[in-house]
């Protein structure tokens, strides 16, 4: 495993929210934080249409899409059925309430994925240097 960048401590995610964190290149990742203080990291884009994940309701080890309420299983990424597709997983960790994310992943992992072009998910912030920054949610 490559050595890993520390995003934000875990008290800076809102419980049962998300921070969105910006990359070089590429669109942001999620990190969410659920009611169990676990946290994971997503694509900022949802599987279905490109809807901003990072906006949307946390419930269980779930996400629901703010766009069209798809269900997407924060572990893998994946959309529950009847629904289908995966967004982008981010390996994340926690050590001592630090959130951990790969560096080599935010710098490669899906950095060819567009926004979409129109609604929500179409603006993904400003984009971030080498530190990852992490940014607030939107708050639209
Ligand atoms: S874009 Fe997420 S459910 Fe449609």
């Amino acid at each position: 495993m490559n050595d890993w960048t520390v995003i934000c401590r875990v008290e800076d995610i809102p419980v049962l929210g998300s921070r969105r964190v910006a990359r070089p290149q590429g669109m942001d990742v999620a990190v969410f934080r659920n009611g169990q203080d676990q946290v994971f990291a997503l694509l900022d884009r949802c599987p279905h249409k490109g809807g901003p994940l990072s906006q949307g309701i946390v419930f269980g080890t779930s996400v629901a899409c703010p766009l069209h309420n798809w269900t997407i299983e924060l572990a893998d990424g994946c959309a529950k059925a009847p629904d289908e597709g995966c967004a982008v997983r981010f390996a994340c960790k926690v050590d001592a309430g630090q959130v951990l994310l790969d560096p080599v992943e935010i710098a490669t992992l899906a950095i060819d994925l567009a926004p979409p072009k129109a609604g929500p998910g179409a603006s993904t912030g400003s984009v971030g240097d080498a530190t990852f920054d992490v940014q607030a949610p939107h708050t639209a």
